[in-house]
């Protein structure tokens, strides 16, 4: 997990709110939805990454580690973690704004690794450019990616 709170030199990939159509129920919001954001948040990265179509082939290590609920303010945050021959992994930080009695709360409450396979026009996978030598992104010393690539 690389962010305790959402990072403050960027935009999140996406940002939303949440809305009683999209609870669970508990009344708290479903765990699809909050994966399916992320999922599109996570294909940004992987478009931009790859310079064209990419496809979702697995997603995996998710966690709900909080609950989002009805009028929270969710962004997704992303970082790619590995790029591989035709595959680009990512992984999406969630974090729910809330306001409690006028002060601003930012809760982490989701994580997950989503990998993309990048494809040409016929649906088949084809080379991330730039594949190589540069494919693994730089880590600081706390291993959180650093440069470019994220989103
Ligand atoms: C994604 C798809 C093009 C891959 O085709 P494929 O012939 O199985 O491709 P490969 O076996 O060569 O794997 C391609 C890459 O995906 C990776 N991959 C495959 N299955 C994986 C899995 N379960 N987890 C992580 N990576 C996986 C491979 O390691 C490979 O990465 P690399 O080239 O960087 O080493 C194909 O399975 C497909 O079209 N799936 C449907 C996608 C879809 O509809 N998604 C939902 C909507 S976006």
């Amino acid at each position: 997990m690389y962010w305790e709170d959402p990072p403050q030199d960027r935009e999140a990939a996406v940002r939303t709110l949440a809305m009683p159509k999209d609870t669970n129920g508990l009344g708290d919001i479903f765990g699809g939805w909050i994966m399916s954001h992320a999922d599109v948040a996570g294909a940004i990265l992987a478009y931009r990454r790859a310079a064209g179509r990419v496809v979702t082939v697995a997603v995996n290590d998710v966690k709900f580690l909080r609950p989002v609920f009805v009028g929270d303010v969710v962004s997704f945050y992303c970082d790619i973690d590995k790029v591989g021959n035709t595959s680009i992994t990512v992984h999406v930080t969630v974090f729910s704004e809330r306001n409690d009695g006028g002060v601003a709360r930012h809760v982490r409450t989701a994580t997950a690794s989503i990998t993309y396979v990048h494809i040409d026009l016929d649906g088949r996978p084809r080379p991330v450019p730039g594949t190589g030598k540069d494919a693994q992104p730089s880590k600081d010393p706390d291993g959180r990616p650093t440069g470019k690539q994220k989103g």
